[in-house]
């Protein structure tokens, strides 16, 4: 099954390498999204912890981290990764470790409408190269920013990524960059309606 539209990605490199992210509008075709909401109402959720004790991050959400072998989820993650795999081919400065990149995290969320979403926060070093937000419903805003007060965010900005987007952000391993310039601090705010994602991230 074709999930994915065949869109050209030319540019989106560049641009995750200047901005931090970049976001592929009308990637995931509507019917793959009506599936994958369908799956999503088979799936287990638990709620996650309200706030992450060493950082004071806030956030407030469902989440599911396992999937059948049969999943939906899986087919996508492994059609995604073929289309950055040509990407990455298509660089003119090579991607370390490229061979071994693979989404080996996959975590679906949910923000119900009224949530508080996610405050300003840098994913972990762990994550590797790329990471990859499939938006299945757009509630809500996704912003990047230079840093937080408090649960605020310091220069917001804000990305348009539509249901059927994909969002791209670095990380570290990106065009071999490392530290916290290979890690946005990113956020989740104004969810007046309920937002679904669909995370995948390459644990190295
Ligand atoms: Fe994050």
């Amino acid at each position: 099954m074709d999930m994915l539209n065949p869109l050209p990605m030319t540019g989106v490199l560049d641009c995750i390498d200047e901005e931090g992210a970049d976001v592929v509008t009308g990637i995931l075709n509507a019917r793959a999204r009506r599936l994958l909401l369908e799956e999503t109402e088979m799936l287990t959720w638990r709620t996650s912890l309200s706030v992450i004790d060493h950082s004071k991050v806030q956030q407030d959400y469902k989440v599911v981290t396992h999937f059948h072998s049969d999943s939906l989820f899986r087919t996508l993650a492994d059609e995604l990764l073929l289309r950055l795999t040509l990407l990455f081919a298509e660089s003119p400065v090579p991607f370390q470790s490229d061979r071994l990149f693979r989404f080996n995290e996959l975590r679906v969320q949910r923000y119900r409408a009224g949530s508080r979403g996610i405050s300003p926060h840098r994913d972990q070093g762990c994550c590797k190269i790329l990471i990859a937000l499939f938006v299945l419903e757009d509630g809500g805003r996704f912003g990047l920013c230079d840093s937080r007060i408090g649960v605020e965010p310091v220069s917001p900005r804000i990305l348009d990524a539509p249901a059927g987007s994909l969002i791209l952000m670095k990380a570290p391993g990106f065009k071999g960059q490392q530290g916290l310039a290979a890690q946005p601090m990113h956020f989740v705010d104004s969810v007046t309606r309920q937002r679904t994602t669909f995370g995948l991230r390459y644990i190295g």
